[in-house]
């Protein structure tokens, strides 16, 4: 149980995804969108190599998990989901900060993710992050009605290590 002053982000701790967790992933984010990525697209980018990190509570229960694929100097951010119940406790930015210390490990120069116009939440999360929006993609996604626009955002790790060493 957290306590009322303790935020679950305090208490989280993450670990690589393994194949083994994809039944809980799926059911994570099937409850947290409306148009959820199947088993297969999941299994796919593990096969695939891509970096996928879970994040878990003290009960070990999956709150959160990330997709990444390194192309090479960007990073592609391709999947970011915290659990219905656990959102607003911080564990979203947490997800956002283990792929930027990623990406800067590995001296990328860009971060790039594509949002839906619809998806405020996110889009909030990402700009108090550092991204900024590039471009529109028009009618990217299925929607309920029709098709949806995808923003595409990206964060300059270029301009972030500059700041760095100028604090
Ligand atoms: C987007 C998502 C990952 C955010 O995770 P989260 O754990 O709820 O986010 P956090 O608690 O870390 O919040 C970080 C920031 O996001 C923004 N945010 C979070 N909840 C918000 C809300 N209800 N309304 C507006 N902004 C919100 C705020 O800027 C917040 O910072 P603050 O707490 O300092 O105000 C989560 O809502 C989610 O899984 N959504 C469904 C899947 C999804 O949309 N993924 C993104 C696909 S591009």
């Amino acid at each position: 149980m957290v306590s009322s002053t303790m935020r679950l982000s305090d208490t989280v701790t993450s670990r690589d995804m393994l194949e083994s967790d994809l039944i809980d992933v799926v059911q994570i984010e099937s409850h947290a969108t409306a148009f959820p990525w199947s088993l297969k697209n999941f299994q796919d980018c593990l096969k695939a190599g891509h970096q996928a990190w879970v994040y878990c509570n003290p009960a070990q229960e999956i709150v959160g998990f990330t997709i990444v694929q390194k192309v090479l100097d960007e990073i592609h951010l391709l999947n970011i989901c915290v659990r219905q119940q656990d959102q607003g406790q911080g564990v979203g930015k947490m997800l956002l900060d283990t792929i930027i210390s990623y990406a800067k490990q590995r001296s990328s120069v860009l971060i790039v993710l594509e949002v839906r116009r619809s998806n405020n939440r996110a889009q909030a999360l990402y700009i108090q992050a550092g991204f900024n929006e590039m471009s529109v993609r028009k009618d990217y996604y299925p929607a309920k009605q029709g098709r949806e626009d995808a923003i595409l955002m990206g964060m300059d790790l270029t301009l972030l290590s500059f700041f760095d060493q100028n604090e």
